[in-house]
Formats: structure tokens, C-alpha cells, sequence
């Protein structure tokens, strides 16, 4: 779908450096076929000694004739990027946009242009090819364009389509989700030192006990209360912590905060129009 695309990444940072390194490696496009810019010269460098892309200092040259405009800048550079690449975009060129809380909408307002907009809420996940991202049509995207989009965030992870309305509850779901996970991490580590064993032990069991129990969600496809039931035996260690868990509140605090997420993510995205 990639291999005869031409990719300009704007704001080559920890989000983008993933995203060209799934698609290099995954051989979803040739390096010299994506053009990385960013300010900081010495990173750019780097980034072309690591993957062999092309690179540029000059957002509107990067940009330009490249057949997909990846925006991945911080959310607060995103007005001073986009008014500077305004007028260069062309409806012609698939903008996919990484930016959290920016609206396909606003995009193309800024770009002034009424060309295609893809919108993708990512997760750090993506940096080890683990990714969750959620991406989202504007008005003028389509099928082919979803395509693309998916072909790039693929390269290092699931993806899922969702409307545009979804991905504040996406940035609270998944979005913030890895800190979540890394609490629950850090907590069963100190219960397991709590109770005797070496830290560096506990911190290696707790986290593949987490990866280990999302994969078998995944790959089983089974409910997770059914696969919560198999290992329950009757009067045993499980259900007893189960029993504790559940008095705690430890579901409704994680809708909770899944919940509380969501709302700061619609708050922020209105900023961004006000
Ligand atoms: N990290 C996540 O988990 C995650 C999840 C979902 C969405 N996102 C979104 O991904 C985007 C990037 O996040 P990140 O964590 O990758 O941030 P990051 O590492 O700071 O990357 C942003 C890059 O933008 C570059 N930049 C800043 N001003 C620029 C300009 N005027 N022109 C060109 N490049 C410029 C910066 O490099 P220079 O200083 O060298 O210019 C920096 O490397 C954000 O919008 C964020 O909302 C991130």
C-alpha cells in the first residue's frame, strides 16, 4: 500500500522516530522515500545515520510533492507549524496527524486547505512495535486514505477506525492507558517485595504477568472474565484476592480514570480552537 508513497515527517521526535522506524523496518516503504524534519540538526543526523531517510531543517521543503504529510509536532507547536506549511499543502497530498487533541477539522482551517486529513491517537507502545492507535477520517479522507493510515500505524502496532467523536475517550482509554498499566505494575512490584521477593525479581515477574495476560486476551480472543474464571480455583489464592480487589474498588477506579481522561481531553481540545 506504502511502496510507492513518497512520506514527509514534520517534527521528527519520539512519536515520528517510532513511526519511521516500524515502516523501515517492516520494508512498508524504502528509506529514501521518507524525508524526516525537525529543527535540531545534530538529531536530524542521527535519524538519517540510524535509517537512511532523507532530512531537512525546512518544513515547507520536506513537505513539498511528498504524497503523505505525517504532522507529528507537539500539540503546542502545532498552530506555528501548520501556519507556516499553510498554502504549501496541496489537496492533492493525505495530511495524517498525530497531534492529540488537534480536530481534522482545524487542520485543514489552518492549512487552508480542503484536502484529506487522517487523525491518529498512538500510544508509546508504538516505540517497541506494540502500538494501540485509533485513527479517524476527516471529511475528505476515504477508504484509501483510512488505508494508508493504517498501513503506516500498522508498521508498529494494532489499528483500529473509529469516528473522529471517539478519540477523546480513545486518549482516555488507550492514549494515557500505558500509565495506567505502569501503576498497576509498579504496585504489584511493591507487593511483591512486601511480601519477600528481591525488587529486581518482583519487577520482571509483575510486568511479564501483565504482557503475558494481554496476550492471551489477544490471541485467545476469550472474555477476560473468562479467562479470570479458569484460574479461580474454588476457595483458593485467586478468588481470595479477587474478594480484595473488588471491596477495593479497583475496577471502578480504573473506569474512573479512563472517564476522567476522556473529559480533559475534550477540555483540551477545545483550547486548541479558542
Ligand atoms: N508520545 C505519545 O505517547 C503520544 C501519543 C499520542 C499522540 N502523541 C502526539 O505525538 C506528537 C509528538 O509527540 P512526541 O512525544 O513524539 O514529542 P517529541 O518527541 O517532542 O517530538 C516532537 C518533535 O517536534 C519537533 N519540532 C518542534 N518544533 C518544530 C518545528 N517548528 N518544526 C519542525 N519540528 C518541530 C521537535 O524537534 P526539534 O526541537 O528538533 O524541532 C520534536 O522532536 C504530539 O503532538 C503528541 O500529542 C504522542
Amino acid at each position: 500500500m506504502l511502496k510507492h508513497q513518497t512520506i514527509a515527517v514534520i517534527g521528527a521526535g519520539h512519536m515520528a522516530g517510532a513511526l519511521i522506524g516500524g515502516m523501515i523496518k517492516s520494508k512498508l516503504v524504502p528509506a529514501k522515500s521518507i524525508v524526516a524534519a525537525r529543527r535540531n540538526a545534530e538529531a536530524l543526523a542521527e535519524l538519517q545515520k540510524k535509517w537512511g531517510v532523507r532530512t531537512s531543517t525546512d518544513n515547507k521543503k520536506a513537505a513539498a510533492g511528498a504524497d503523505i504529510v505525517i504532522l507529528a509536532v507537539k500539540p503546542q507547536m502545532a498552530r506555528k507549524v501548520m501556519e507556516e506549511l499553510a498554502g504549501h499543502i496541496t489537496k492533492g497530498q493525505l495530511v495524517v496527524s498525530v497531534m492529540a487533541g488537534i480536530t481534522t477539522a482545524s487542520i485543514s482551517k489552518a492549512l487552508r486547505v480542503d484536502g484529506p486529513v487522517v487523525r491518529a491517537m498512538p500510544n508509546t507502545p508504538c516505540l517497541v512495535d506494540a502500538g494501540a492507535t485509533a485513527i479517524a477520517a476527516g471529511v475528505h479522507a476515504g477508504e484509501r486514505e483510512l488505508k494508508l493510515a493504517e498501513a503506516v500505524f500498522g508498521a508498529v502496532g494494532l489499528v483500529v477506525t473509529l469516528p473522529e467523536s471517539a478519540l477523546d475517550a480513545v486518549t482516555g482509554l488507550s492514549g494515557s492507558g500505558p500509565v495506567y498499566i505502569y501503576m498497576v505494575i509498579e504496585a504489584m512490584i511493591d507487593g511483591g517485595v512486601k511480601m519477600g521477593i528481591p525488587r529486581a525479581v518482583a519487577a520482571k515477574l509483575a510486568a511479564q504477568t501483565v504482557f503475558g495476560a494481554a496476550k492471551l486476551v489477544l490471541e485467545t480472543g476469550k472474555h477476560p472474565a473468562v479467562l479470570k474464571d479458569e484460574v479461580t480455583t474454588p476457595g483458593g489464592t485467586a478468588i481470595t484476592a479477587i474478594h480484595v480487589l473488588e471491596s477495593k474498588g479497583l475496577r471502578s477506579v480504573l473506569i474512573d480514570g479512563v472517564e476522567a481522561a476522556t473529559k480533559r481531553s475534550q477540555e483540551l481540545s477545545k483550547l486548541f480552537d479558542s
